[in-house]
């Protein structure tokens, strides 16, 4: 998996504003809403585009737009709706198709509990969205969802990294040839015994929409 931690004193500000424990929630999603739109523009570098040409009131310019079909943004339920708005607001033709995943407690692997896609995505670009690259079990399950509705390219947007979660990935997609790349604001140290990223910023849902 390609992995970009993107370098901008803006996205380090934020961050640290965003890890704060006295943020309130009203600020964090702030936050994390501007931390996201920062993360896209790098994100969306290979977004794919069709050569157009266009009249100016002067002449004719060439130029490009975004190629069809449109790319396709997936927030992972719940927290990666804390980052939607922000994708969407540089992106704003992208359907969004939504996956909920939850750990099943007997074989401990991620599964989804909630879909709402199209059921073909060949030839789609996805950029999936989900706050905390933790264990990778969650993202890693996603994406292996997307692939076999035919996804060829996937982008997944994290506010945070831990090196498990990036190992995890690479163990996991270590045999494909579909591009999978990670873009994210920071690699933190570590998980805790409890699955936190550490420093990381706490549980981001709890953060976002609070503990419910
Ligand atoms: N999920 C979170 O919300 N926070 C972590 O630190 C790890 C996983």
């Amino acid at each position: 998996m390609e992995t970009l931690v993107v370098d901008h004193p803006l996205v380090a500000h934020k961050l640290t504003v965003l890890r704060d424990v006295n943020t309130d929630s009203p600020t964090f999603r702030r936050l994390a809403d501007e931390l996201v739109t920062l993360l896209a523009y790098e994100a969306t570098r290979q977004v794919r585009t069709t050569d157009v040409t266009v009249n100016t009131p002067v002449a004719a310019a060439r130029g490009v737009r975004l190629a069809q079909p449109y790319p396709l943004v997936v927030p992972i339920l719940r927290a990666g709706l804390g980052m939607l708005d922000g994708m969407t607001r540089l992106l704003p033709t992208a359907e969004v198709g939504f996956l909920g995943m939850i750990r099943n407690e007997s074989t401990l692997k991620a599964e989804t509990y909630a879909t709402r896609l199209p059921d073909d995505l060949s030839g789609r670009q996805v950029y999936v969205v989900d706050p905390m690259l933790a264990t990778g079990g969650t993202l890693a399950a996603a994406i292996e969802f997307l692939f076999e509705r035919g996804a060829d390219d996937v982008t997944a947007l994290c506010l945070l990294a831990a090196p498990e979660g990036i190992a995890h990935m690479d163990e996991v997609f270590a045999g494909t040839d579909r591009p999978i790349r990670l873009v994210t604001a920071a690699l933190d140290e570590r998980l805790n015994e409890h699955g936190y990223i550490v420093p990381g910023l706490g549980d981001a849902g709890d953060r976002l929409y609070g503990v419910v």
